[in-house]
C-alpha cells in the first residue's frame, strides 16, 4: 500500500509504501477512493495533539469495501462505505444513549498499529482511518455503509467537514427558522456550518473570514452577509449588522482562543455560541464569570457535530443527492497522493475550500 506519513514535527508528509498489518476478525480491509484534506490533519503534523509519529494522517474517506474478517456484520466486500472518524460501537455508554460521537472506544483506533515498514517498524493511523493512503484497514464501527450514486470525492467531504460543519448547526446548536446565525471561519468545515444554517432555515447568515475567496464561496453556501476582519473588530461588525444585539447563534470554526471569544461575544444574550473548530491540545480560554452568568448565554463544545453517523450519514448523502446539501461546489482542487503537502501550503495560503486526493495511487 501507499501512504502519507507524518514523520515528524513540522516535516514534510512522506509518501511511502508500506506493508499493512494483518486485518483482524472486526476489521474491513477499505479501498481508497477519495480523501479530503481537513484542517485537523495539518494541526497534528503542525504538532498541535500528542500523538507521536509516525502515523498515517488522513481522516475524512471515502470508498469500497475489498475484504472483512471472520467476525464482521455491518458490511459486506462491495459496499461503499464513509469512514467515521470516531467510531460507534452500539454498545457503550454513549452509543445506548444516542451520543455516538462520544462513543468511549473513540481511541482505540488511534493506538492500534496499521502498517509496517521494511525494517519491521509499526505505523499508528489517524483517528484509526489513515484515508491519506490508497487503501485501509478499520473497524467496523468505524464504517457506514451508504447507497448512493454520488461520488467519493463529494462521500469523502461527509467522513468529516460536512457532517461537523452541517451536524454543528442541525444537530449541537439546533439553529431555529429565522434566527440569525455568525460564522467564524470559512473553511471545508465553517461553510458547512453555513450549509447547515441554510437548510435549517436561518434568515440571516454572517459568514466572517479574513480571505476574499472564502467569503464569495460563502455567499454560493447560503452566507447573507459578510464580514472582513480587516475592515475592524469583527465583533463590532456584526453588532452592527444585528441592531447592537448580535446573532441569535455563533460558531467558532477554527480552534483559537481569540476567535472563540469573539464568537461568543458577538452572540446575543440568550443566544448559544458553538465551539466547532479543534484548538491545540494545551490552550486555555477565559471569559468573564459575570458575563457567562448575567448574559445567559448558552456556551456549547461540539465533538464531530454532535453526529450520529448511521442516521446522518444518509441524511446528508439524500440532502445532497436532492440539491439542497451542495458537495460538488466544497470540493475545490482533485489531487493524486503524492501532492498532498502542496495541498497543505494551499489550505494555508487560503487557496482552496478543500482538496480531494481521487487519485491515491499516483
Ligand atoms: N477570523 C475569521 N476567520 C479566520 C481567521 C480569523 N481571524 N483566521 C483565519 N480564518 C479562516 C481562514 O481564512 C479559513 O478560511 O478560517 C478558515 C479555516 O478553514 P480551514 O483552514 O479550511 O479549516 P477547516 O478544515 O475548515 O477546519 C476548521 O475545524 O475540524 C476543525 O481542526 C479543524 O479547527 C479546525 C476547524
Ligand atoms: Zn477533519
Ligand atoms: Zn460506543
Amino acid at each position: 500500500m501507499r501512504a502519507a506519513v507524518f514523520v515528524g514535527v513540522d516535516e514534510p508528509l512522506s509518501v511511502e509504501k508500506l506493508t499493512p498489518t494483518d486485518p483482524g476478525p472486526y476489521d474491513a480491509v477499505v479501498r481508497v477512493g477519495a480523501s479530503g484534506v481537513c484542517r485537523s490533519d495539518l494541526s497534528l503534523a503542525h504538532g498541535h495533539l500528542p500523538i507521536p509519529p509516525p502515523v498515517i494522517l488522513g481522516h475524512e474517506g471515502a470508498g469500497a469495501v475489498e475484504s472483512v474478517g471472520s467476525a464482521v456484520t455491518r458490511v459486506q466486500p462491495g459496499d461503499r462505505v464513509i469512514a467515521a472518524f470516531v467510531p460507534a460501537c452500539g454498545r457503550c455508554f454513549y452509543c445506548v444513549r444516542d451520543r455516538t460521537h462520544l462513543c468511549e472506544h473513540g481511541m482505540d483506533g488511534m493506538m492500534t498499529a496499521k502498517a509496517t515498514r521494511d525494517d519491521g517498524s509499526a505505523l499508528t493511523a489517524f483517528s484509526g482511518l489513515g484515508t491519506f493512503a490508497d487503501q485501509m484497514t478499520v473497524h467496523e464501527s468505524a464504517l457506514v455503509k451508504v447507497e448512493t450514486d454520488l461520488p467519493d470525492e463529494q462521500l469523502a467531504l461527509i467522513g468529516c467537514g460536512v457532517t461537523t460543519g452541517v451536524g454543528a448547526a442541525l444537530n449541537t446548536a439546533r439553529v431555529e427558522p429565522g434566527s440569525i446565525v455568525a460564522v467564524i471561519g470559512c473553511g471545508g468545515v465553517g461553510q458547512s456550518v453555513i450549509q447547515g444554517a441554510r437548510i435549517a432555515g436561518a434568515a440571516r447568515i454572517i459568514a466572517v473570514d479574513p480571505v476574499e475567496l472564502k467569503r464569495t464561496a460563502a455567499v454560493d453556501f447560503g452566507a447573507t452577509d459578510l464580514v472582513d476582519p480587516a475592515d475592524g473588530d469583527p465583533v463590532a461588525q456584526v453588532q452592527q449588522l444585528t441592531g447592537g444585539r448580535g446573532a441569535d447563534f455563533g460558531f467558532e470554526v477554527l480552534g483559537r482562543p481569540e476567535t472563540m471569544n469573539q464568537a461568543y461575544a458577538m452572540t446575543r444574550r440568550g443566544g448559544t455560541t458553538t465551539i466547532v473548530g479543534m484548538p491545540s491540545w494545551d490552550a486555555e480560554v477565559t471569559f468573564s464569570a459575570f458575563g457567562l452568568f448575567y448574559d445567559e448565554k448558552r456556551l456549547l463544545g461540539c465533538v464531530y457535530g454532535s453526529a450520529q453517523v448511521h442516521r446522518d450519514f444518509p441524511r446528508f448523502v439524500s440532502l445532497a443527492e436532492n440539491g439542497r446539501l451542495d458537495l460538488g461546489h466544497m470540493v475545490s482542487r482533485r489531487i493524486a497522493l503524492g501532492e498532498v503537502n502542496d495541498a497543505f501550503r494551499a489550505m494555508e495560503a487560503g487557496e482552496v475550500i478543500r482538496s480531494v486526493i481521487t487519485d491515491p495511487q499516483r
